[in-house]
């Protein structure tokens, strides 16, 4: 049976099951590379303040769709102000510098709400993100086209979305400071995935759950967004995706959800993962080293982020 040592307190914590190490005896933290079934607000609070560099998510659609326990069917108020408590909380766990990126869907056609624009603003001006950017996620779901709407006319016609956004904040700082050897894009991807318009198809397998993340849009966003050792969060982890991803590219991660049945689904993915060639075991990492990491030294503190011309 593995042991290891607190990322917080530094004291040995002990599993609690042949896998499992919740949460540290002496300071009550959750320790890393986890799947953990509970409400993410609660088990949040036992996270760190600033030790997650990278928060990754989809937050329930809030579309009556069908999850294993969640109903999906709030007021819409009511779902917006639970979520901005959610996002507070992933703002005090955020290392200075750390990316919050997160996927919305457009809502249906006959009920239609400019989702993305509520919580865009709801992270910028009440949560007190900054926005860097919106990626449109072009999914091209639409095999087969008939009429939507009134078709040929300008009567009533729709338009379908088949595409996603995924807006991406960023806390205080532009910069995530750290160790540039650490850096892993490619220069190929590098070039790809800084053009904002991703073309990706949805995820082939679903792993019984209605709304799997592609693994391929959460690896362009851990490669373009984190160093190698990082701590990548996903407090709506679903089946694991962003989890797997994490952890097979070097990060750490942290999974939550609040089904029992989707965390057994990622946990058994990422040990499924593990025998995989490409995984890559992050090294072991402390609080105490991630703080050091991400304040930026004097030279680096003194040099401004370039602004690119709109035009360029
Ligand atoms: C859109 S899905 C995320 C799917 C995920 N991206 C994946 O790749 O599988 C939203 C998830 O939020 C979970 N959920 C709903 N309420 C929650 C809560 N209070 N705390 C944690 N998870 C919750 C649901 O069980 C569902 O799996």
């Amino acid at each position: 049976m593995d042991t290891r040592v607190c990322w917080q307190c530094e004291q040995v914590v002990s599993p609690v099951s042949e896998d499992t190490f919740l949460a540290c005896p002496q300071c009550g933290v959750i320790q890393l590379d986890q799947v953990i079934a509970g409400d993410c607000l609660e088990v949040m609070k036992r996270i760190p303040n600033e030790s997650v560099h990278f928060a990754v998510t989809s937050p329930p659609y809030n579309l009556g769709v069908g999850y294993d326990i969640y109903d999906d069917t709030r007021a819409y108020e009511e779902y917006l102000s639970w979520l901005e408590k959610v996002w507070l909380e992933t703002k005090r766990v955020l290392v200075p510098g750390g990316r919050f990126a997160l996927n919305v869907a457009p809502t249906s056609i006959k009920n239609f709400r400019p989702i993305h624009y509520d919580m865009a603003r709801s992270i910028t001006e009440n949560v007190g993100l900054t926005m860097r950017t919106e990626i449109l996620w072009y999914k091209q779901t639409m095999k087969k086209r008939t009429a939507w709407g009134s078709w040929k006319s300008p009567r009533n016609p729709h338009i379908l979305p088949s595409w996603e956004y995924v807006l991406v904040f960023s806390k205080g700082s532009w910069r995530l400071h750290g160790d540039t050897e650490q850096a892993d894009i490619t220069k190929e991807e590098f070039m790809r995935f800084s053009d904002g318009f991703w073309y990706i198809p949805p995820a082939s397998q679903r792993n019984g759950h209605p709304s799997p993340f592609p693994e391929e849009l959460i690896y362009r966003l851990v490669k373009f967004y984190t160093y190698r050792g990082n701590i990548v969060l996903d407090m709506f982890g679903g089946t694991g995706t962003a989890a797997l991803v994490a952890s097979r590219t070097g990060r750490h991660y942290l999974h939550i959800d609040i089904s029992e049945e989707y965390c057994a689904t990622a946990r058994r993915r990422l040990l499924a993962a593990e025998q995989l060639p490409l995984y890559e075991k992050p090294p072991v990492v402390s609080i105490k080293r991630i703080r050091e990491a991400t304040t930026p030294t004097y030279r680096q503190r003194r040099t401004r982020p370039k602004v690119e011309s709109r035009h360029s």
